[in-house]
């Protein structure tokens, strides 16, 4: 699939004597319906390094709509047989694929940190997420449960089954370059789909690993194929084309609001962003909250849609929190994420850093306090950005209300615990929630109201497992993925009747 001899990159330069370099740029290919090929386009595009611009990782096909259109058709021929495969032997390709993928875990991890700029231990998870969700998603092959329930009328028999869609465009983001992706194909799969997924266009790599891994698994040609390329023309071809019976999209609201516009009539699966509140009590274990807005506001650079960004502290505590907090994002550290002691890696690319420094101006112009951070660091040259920390927050804010994706933490204090809920409720958005309590109603309280499709207690809003449904409510999404629940994202629920008393039974007359 590479064709390695295709492109070289020259790159000369001077030590005692002059010698030459030649880097030899990995190209890499499409796959459909089997078959490893270039983009009608002709086109290609270059990924680089986010911790070091200047190392041009690959070349990558612009995928277009005649791409999309032969992915498509490919998927739409596998359909039929993979959909009579009988799901448990659907389910052997994942175990296997979840075995590879346990084999190449260093190295993949590796290829992430290089391609996204994670650091090495966050990437390690990244791909353990994958590895359990392979299995969850296989273990469904033995289940996919419908349910039978008695019929009103006697010698009538009703169930229900779940029945694949069929041909499901899967449109992945790049802060979890291995994790979504392998969510959305393993599930779409094993509930009888076949599969084109387009990938953000900063993470090609690892979605061709995904589906080398899958082609290595045995998968049957056709039933999964990959198209790299932009997203206003290959994804939006994916997801306009009738043949599509099933969108499933993780990115940003706005993007997420094109899909849905421009969809048609198909089920559309959307998961998109958070503005995910930490609350912290006065009865609370500060220690353990500082420690979990630490992890869950920096942690992956800040860029998941999970990540922390309004940390809500009654007014008790707040002056102690606040600066208990600093303390620790101060020490946080900042650089190449394949060194061992970094703690927080580059953004994705210059577009996410230009974003962050725009929003800190914001923060700044709105009257938020900036704490710590807050600028591009002078003495690195990949997209990095300091861990930031704003105090003095208020609901009307941007800084409050809109995604930043970034490294960047906003206090705000409340009076009770009343206050701290409609804070939170505040947003358009409804992910991941947490509140920091050792008061039982406190937590059942927040459980109950807060606006969102996940809660924490006395954990971060990040680090969701594998076998349970994931998901927001508002304008994060409108799908819960992974787990048993997660097969309704990729199947068709079908009730069946079935009549054997030998006469016409007239529903709700008789
Ligand atoms: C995302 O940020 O897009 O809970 C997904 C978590 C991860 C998934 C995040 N398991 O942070």
């Amino acid at each position: 699939m590479f064709d390695a001899a295709e492109t070289k990159r020259e790159n000369s330069r001077v030590s005692t004597y002059l010698f030459r370099v030649v880097l030899v740029v990995l190209k890499y290919q499409l796959l459909i319906n089997g078959e490893w090929v270039n983009s009608e386009s002709g086109e290609t595009y270059q990924r680089v390094n986010p911790a070091e611009p200047d190392e041009v990782l690959g070349e990558f096909q612009k995928g277009n709509a005649v791409d999309v259109e032969k992915a498509v058709g490919a998927a739409e021929d596998a359909c039929e047989g993979w959909a009579e495969t009988p799901a448990p032997k659907r389910a052997e390709y994942l175990y296997k694929a979840a075995q590879l993928l346990t084999q190449q875990k260093e190295e993949l991890s590796r290829t992430m940190t290089l391609e996204m700029g994670k650091t090495l231990a966050d990437a390690r998870a990244d791909v353990q997420e994958a590895i359990d969700v392979a299995y969850c998603a296989a273990a469904e092959g033995r289940r996919l449960l419908g349910h039978t329930t008695p019929s009103e009328k006697k010698d009538k028999f009703a169930y229900t089954v779940r029945l694949p869609i069929g041909v499901a465009g899967l449109i992945s983001p790049w802060n979890f370059p291995i994790a979504i992706p392998a969510r959305k194909v393993f599930y779409a799969l094993v509930c009888g789909n076949t599969a084109v997924l387009k990938p953000a266009s900063d993470t090609p790599i690892c979605a061709t690993r995904l589906a080398q891994v899958l082609e290595q698994a045995g998968v049957p040609k056709g039933v999964v194929n990959l198209v790299t390329g932009p997203g206003e023309s290959a994804g939006m071809a994916l997801v306009k084309d009738k043949r599509v019976r099933v969108v499933s999209f993780t990115g940003s609201k706005e993007t997420g609001a094109t899909i849905l516009r421009e969809a048609g009539i198909k089920r559309v699966n959307l998961e998109l962003g958070g503005k995910n509140p930490v609350i912290v009590m006065d009865d609370a274990d500060l220690n353990l909250a500082v420690n979990g807005v630490l992890w869950g506001g920096y942690e992956t650079t800040g860029q998941r849609c999970t990540a922390a960004s309004r940390v809500i502290i009654l007014e008790e505590v707040k002056e102690t929190f606040e600066r208990m907090l600093l303390e620790q994002v101060r020490k946080l550290r900042l650089g190449n994420g394949l060194n061992a002691d970094v703690d927080v890696g580059p953004l994705v690319n210059k577009a996410a850093q230009d974003k962050v420094s725009r929003y800190c101006e914001i923060g700044l112009s709105e009257g938020a306090k900036l704490l710590a951070g807050g600028h591009v660091p002078a003495n690195l040259k990949g997209w990095f950005f300091e861990p930031t920390l704003f105090t003095d927050c208020k609901r009307e804010m941007r800084i409050a209300q809109e995604e930043i994706f970034g490294p960047v933490v906003c206090l705000f204090s409340a009076e009770n615990l009343e206050d701290a809920i409609s804070l939170v409720n505040s947003v358009d958005y409804g992910l991941s929630s947490s509140i920091y309590t050792n008061n039982f109603r406190n937590a059942f309280v927040a459980i109950n109201k807060l606006q969102t499709g996940l809660t924490y207690v006395n954990s971060p809003t990040i680090g969701s497992e594998a076998h349970l449904p994931f998901g927001g409510v508002k304008h994060s999404g409108t799908t819960r993925e992974g787990g048993p629940d997660g097969t309704a994202e990729f199947t068709e629920l079908k009730t069946v009747y079935i009549d054997y008393s030998g006469k016409l039974q007239k529903a709700f007359l008789d």
